[in-house]
Parts: structure tokens; sequence; C-alpha cells
């Protein structure tokens, strides 16, 4: 493929003749989580980070209503109209969600033609399709002038996942490639949407993602089964306590009363919830006093209710795990993201990352035949316009 001389077009492989002119460029970034899962559509807390991953899209408008979208992961080029918007089961839905929600809200935008190129890894719970849809509602942002805040467009690209991608998520991967801040992880109470950036400083020690490469195919239904889950138990709260309209209002004793002896399965669900936003504050504290040996004991404790009482892990997440926690130079493991799959996020004495990522990179292909990726994670800003 030939590649024409405007900047950035070497590194997107923009095909020859895509664009008239010179495309605005933004990038939007995958995410890690610290602690706080599945609790977001759950009106709780939760405690992600922008990381040096991203995805990036070059736009230019049209004047007509052509939506032409070319992705260079895959070497595939899609037209659509913006009269006839649906669901197509490719990686178009990302975008086309967007533009379906901009749309909606009636914003002034015509056609435009679209390159992506994305470097976060698919399936591995970095959230790449939030960093696709964040891009694309960044760059549109910025060509048609629509002047939406952040927020806004992290709650538009939620949507987009809801209607063109069919997974019902909450508002922690929109918001974190968003409003991601490099250094800082991002405390986000997912009820009022209120939110502090706090301090990543951690003296001599990585953020390590060990990716299973494995993404089992139940996750984006047994997503949907949880929080539906999670629903039922709140109507049961609050068939009895008045003002209860997520889990963040129920403390543990309602639960136990009106939940417990009703259906033991959705009680168990609810718990790990109360349990996990109760980890993540805890681990807040440890995070600013320094204590990164209690922080880390949080996260292990998150990946038990994660896999025992939530049940959203998988053979493979767990033996990650159960391994990190027999390392001395670990100081917290636990599986991030929806579950089935994807990374572990691990606390790792700097000293030790190489060692040990190639030495549980061994172990894990003898016992699974499986390849261990490792990626350490540096903490980026969130989406922002490159030209
Ligand atoms: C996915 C969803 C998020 C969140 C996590 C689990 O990444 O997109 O909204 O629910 O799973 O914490």
């Amino acid at each position: 493929m030939t590649i024409t001389t405007v900047a950035h077009t070497q590194s997107l492989a923009i095909p020859e003749g895509f664009f008239s002119q010179q495309p605005l460029i933004a990038r939007a970034p995958g995410r890690i989580n610290i602690i706080g899962e599945h609790t977001d559509y759950n009106n709780g807390f939760v405690l992600p980070a922008a990381i040096d991953k991203a995805v990036y899209v070059a736009v230019e408008r049209r004047s007509d209503h052509i939506v032409r979208l070319y992705s260079t992961d895959y070497n595939e080029q899609y037209e659509f109209s913006l009269n006839s918007l649906t669901p197509t089961g490719t990686w178009c839905d990302y975008i086309l969600g967007v533009v379906d929600q901009l749309l909606k809200a009636q914003l002034p935008i015509t056609g435009f033609s679209l390159v992506l190129k994305g470097e976060v890894p698919i399936g591995a719970g970095l959230s790449s399709s939030a960093a696709v849809e964040c891009a694309v509602a960044f760059a549109l942002n910025e060509l048609f002038d629509l002047e939406l805040s952040r927020i806004t467009m992290a709650g538009i690209a939620q949507q987009a996942e809801h209607t063109f991608a069919g997974v019902r998520c909450g508002i922690m991967d929109q918001f974190a490639s968003l409003l991601g801040k490099k250094g800082y992880a991002v405390k986000l109470d997912c009820k009022t949407l209120a939110y502090d950036y706090i301090p990543l400083q951690m003296e001599g020690l990585s953020i390590v993602l060990w990716n299973t490469n494995v993404k089992h195919s139940l996750a984006s239904s047994a997503y949907n089964e949880r929080r539906e889950q999670c629903r039922q138990g709140v109507t049961w709260v609050a068939e009895k306590y008045d003002g209860v309209e997520s889990l963040r209002e129920v403390t543990p004793a309602m639960l136990e009363e009106t939940v417990a002896a009703r259906n033991a399965l959705v009680y168990k669900r609810c718990k790990y919830v109360l349990d996990e936003n109760a980890r993540l504050l805890a681990a807040c504290e440890h995070l600013a006093s320094g204590n990164m040996q209690a922080l880390g004991q949080k996260m292990f404790e998150s990946h038990s209710g994660l896999q025992h009482a939530y049940e959203v892990s998988c053979p493979e997440l767990d033996l990650l795990v159960d391994w990190a926690r027999d390392e001395p130079a670990v100081l917290g493991a636990r599986m991030m993201g929806g579950g089935f799959g994807g990374c572990t996020i691990n606390l790792v004495k700097e000293d030790a990352v190489e060692m040990l990522s190639e030495r549980i990179a061994a172990r894990y292909y003898g016992q699974t035949g499986l390849q261990l990726t490792t990626h350490v994670a540096r903490i980026e800003n969130g989406a922002e316009i490159i030209i």
C-alpha cells in the first residue's frame, strides 16, 4: 500500500488518496483498573488510570452524508449513510454507535472519512472498545465544533457500547480513557461522577499486566447477566427500604434481611459488590499513605471475590494470581476488567519484573500451552488531539 505524505500517515498507514488534505488526528488510551471491579454499573467506586496503549483515529469532513471507514489493523473499508445506521457485527459498530448517539442528540454533523488504528490489545480487559469509542467521540467533537465536555463524551461512548455492541457496560472505561491523567489514578464515584486524582507514585514498584491471551466467549452474556442479578437484588431491597435505587444505598444488613433467604446466588453477587466498594475505599487510603503492601492485599482479596462470589474469573487468570501469591516480589494481583480472560494486574517490585515475567510465562506455557504476554503499564493522559 502506498503512503501519502501528510503527517502521521506512516504510523497510521492511511491509504493513498483516502483524505483530500491533512486529517485531524486524535488518540484515546486503554485503561487499567487498580481495584473496584463490576462496581461501576452498581453506582459504586472504581480506580482506573489511562495507559500508554491507545487507539488513533484520523478524520476529515465530507459534504455528503457518507461515513467512510477504514481500519488499518483489519485492512478493511466500509461505507455507510448517516440516514440509516444499524449495528453491523463488525469493528465499525464502535464508531457507528458513537455517530448514532450524536445524531440522536441532534448535533450538527455531516458525513466524514475516518481511519482507525489500534494498539490496545483486543480482549485483554484493557478496554480497546472504549478507546475506539472515545477516540471517535473526541475526534468528531473537534471536527464538528460540538463543544461537548469530556464527561458528556464519556456518556455518549458508553451508550454506543450499549446500543451497538450490546454490552450494558458501566462508565469506568470511557471515563478513564477521556479523563485519565499522567501519573494519577482516577477515583471515580459512579453514582455522582465526582472524581479525584490520586498520585500513583509507587517507589520501586511497577504495574505489570500479564495477559492470559484467552477470551472466553461467554464474556458479554455473563456480563449482562451479572448486571441483571444485581438489579434483581436492588429491587428486593427496595421493596422494603425507601430511597434504594442501586447497591450503593444498600448495607450488608439490608441485603441479609431481604435477599439472602430469597435467592442465595443473587445475595452472593450483591454482597461481592458491597465488599468490593469497601475494599476500594480502604485501598485508596493505603495508596494515599504509601502502604503498598496493604494495597496489594486488597487486590488479592478483590480477586478472591471475583473468582468465588461474582464468578467472572477463569482458570487461566486464577493460575496467574495463585502463582503471584507465592512470589514475595508481587505485592498484589487480580484479574482486571469484565473477566473470563484478558489480563491480571500485578504490583511488582521493579527489579524483579523481568525475571518474574519470564518465569511465570514459562510456567504458564508449561501448564496451558499458551503464550503469556507482559506489559509494564505507564500511566498517561486521557484522549487528546494530536494534529
Ligand atoms: C468492563 C466494562 C466496565 C466495567 C468492567 C468491570 O470493562 O466495560 O464498565 O463494568 O468491565 O469492572
